[in-house]
């Protein structure tokens, strides 16, 4: 083997180590660019402490810009298929836009109802009265002891979804 043929090789292998080095790193620049920033991310997710909750008090939270209704169900409440139960507690988890026109129901006292056209919806948030064609809408979320996360595909969620359809 020859200096020139050793050279040349040199030369060749230094050529491919740079070109790895490059393509490696511009992988990385590529995949920070394709990546949503970690503040979408989180904003795709919603947790909540149900345990914070009073029974019969419903609270509304935000997920992705929809309102999420949450109930702890007092003992007097019906149960329904589409509760999610925690313990000895029953709750519901639903998306707070009504399935008539999509306005926001509102809870008075022992019911939501729909300014807009007068639809009523019971603590299970199925519809009684009015216009709305189905129930309010099950929110998508996963459980962890007492919290929801909503926007996770839990398997209670899917259990719900299946015992409602
Ligand atoms: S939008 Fe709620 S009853 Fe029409």
């Amino acid at each position: 083997m020859s200096n020139q043929t050793n050279r040349r090789d040199f030369i060749g292998y230094s050529f491919a180590a740079v070109a790895a080095v490059g393509g490696a790193a511009s992988l990385v620049g590529m995949k920070q660019v394709w990546d949503p920033l970690p503040s979408v991310l989180a904003g795709g997710f919603t947790k909540f402490d149900l345990s914070t909750l009073k029974a019969g008090e419903p609270e509304v939270i935000t997920w992705r810009g929809k309102p999420i209704f949450v109930l702890k169900k007092t003992k007097e409440m019906e149960a329904s298929e589409r509760d999610l139960v925690i313990g000895e507690d029953r709750f519901t988890v639903v998306i707070g836009l009504c399935t008539h026109l999509g306005c926001i129901p509102a809870w008075k006292k022992t019911m939501w109802k729909c300014a807009c056209h007068g639809g009523e919806f019971t603590p299970s948030a199925k519809n009684v009265f009015g216009p709305p064609p189905r129930p309010l809408d099950l929110a998508p979320f996963s459980v962890s002891g007492t919290t929801i996360t909503l926007g996770e595909d839990g398997p209670e969620y899917q259990k719900m979804l299946k015992a409602v359809i």
